[in-house]
């Protein structure tokens, strides 16, 4: 089966091919990080407007790459949400009309089941059931993962996700947008103890809950008092703050596989690809046994190959979306709708 992946969920016009939920024919992303850049974050305006104007260019440029047509396409799958509704309009319209033109059904995919399944893409996937820590600009939770589409919440961030903690403290240390792999690289030639800052949520009583509001502020007041630091300090500062968001992400990832009696770990979304977490969660499954699964890094952030892989099972049991598909910046999970 030849699905066709679409994804315009946030600042990422993306289009891919995938053979069988499995093999990635192509993979094409466009990024808006230019347009984006000089505001300090992204502009949904601004993003819908880049979303129409680079969706035929990516959906040509994968169909080429791949060496197919729209003749070879079996399906569909296109982000339905959440996100910004504006920019998922674009890519789930063009699969509409797509599908209707050439006659290719449809369906719309969960962005976070498209993060889930972008580890099916590699060689080495980890079987059901399964714990998956997803952290991204968006969604910071721990899961259990029973089979596709089939997820039970253990715990969530209260405030702000994990990424959107990385890219307020990139922003307050004028580091620019998007600031998760600047912090990361800079973390790299830092000293993780130079700062102390606060480990949020680590009382037993907090459970799998995350928070990094608090977090985010406690950098704050430390630039406040001691004003922006510079060279070897600045690399310091992220490093002791991704030793810190790694640290808790770790501690309740163990306490999660723990509780559920699992021994197999995914990480997934745009924070997957941090060198500190990715280190972390390995060291940690080598001490209590579990094995870790991670996506490259390019499949951790926004892309279209795991939307065509979520939506291939989907397709595969006989869904089919109708003309009167909509996006929803805030659509529930899918164990939360068949509830
Ligand atoms: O999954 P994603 O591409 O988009 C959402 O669904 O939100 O995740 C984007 C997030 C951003 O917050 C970005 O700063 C973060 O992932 N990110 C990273 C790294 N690369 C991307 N955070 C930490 N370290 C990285 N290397
Ligand atoms: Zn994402």
């Amino acid at each position: 089966m030849l699905v066709l992946g679409l994804e315009s969920s946030c600042d990422e016009t993306a289009a891919a091919i995938v053979e069988d939920g499995h093999r990635v024919l192509s993979d094409i992303i466009a990024s808006q990080v230019d347009v984006h850049a000089r505001y300090g974050g992204v502009v949904p305006e601004l993003a819908s407007r880049a979303h129409v104007a680079n969706v035929v260019p990516v959906i040509e440029q994968a169909l080429n790459d791949a060496g197919v047509t729209l003749d070879d396409i079996d399906g569909i799958a296109v982000t339905q949400g959440p996100g910004l509704i504006g920019a998922l309009l674009v890519a789930l319209q063009t699969a509409k009309a797509i599908g209707y033109a050439r006659n290719i059904p449809v369906v719309g995919v969960h962005h976070l089941e498209g993060h889930l399944s972008a580890i099916r893409l590699e060689d080495d996937y980890p079987p059901y059931p399964h714990i998956a820590l997803v952290v991204s600009g968006g969604h910071t939770s721990l899961m259990r993962v029973d089979g596709p589409g089939a997820l039970v919440e253990l715990g969530a961030t209260r405030d702000d996700a994990a990424g959107e903690a990385f890219d307020k403290v990139a922003k307050l240390l004028g580091l620019g947008y998007p600031g998760g792999a600047v912090v990361d690289k800079l973390a790299q030639t830092g000293d993780p103890t130079a700062y102390s800052l606060p480990r949020p949520m680590t009382k037993p009583e907090t459970k799998l809950e995350f928070s990094f509001s608090g977090l985010k502020t406690a950098v704050l007041n430390l630039v406040r008092q001691q004003g922006l630091p510079e060279g070897q300090a600045l690399a310091d500062l992220c490093a002791s703050f991704q030793a810190t968001v790694v640290e808790v992400l770790v501690r309740k990832t163990r306490k999660a596989a723990k509780q559920e009696g699992l021994k197999h770990v995914q990480v997934c979304g745009g924070v997957a690809a941090n060198s500190g977490i990715r280190a972390g969660l390995r060291e940690a499954g080598e001490k209590d046994g579990f094995r870790v699964y991670v996506p490259p890094p390019i499949r951790c952030t926004d892309n279209a190959a795991m939307i065509a892989a979520a939506g291939t099972y989907q397709l595969e049991r006989g869904e089919r979306a109708g003309m009167d598909l909509n996006a929803n910046s805030g659509l529930p999970l899918p164990s939360e709708t068949s509830a």
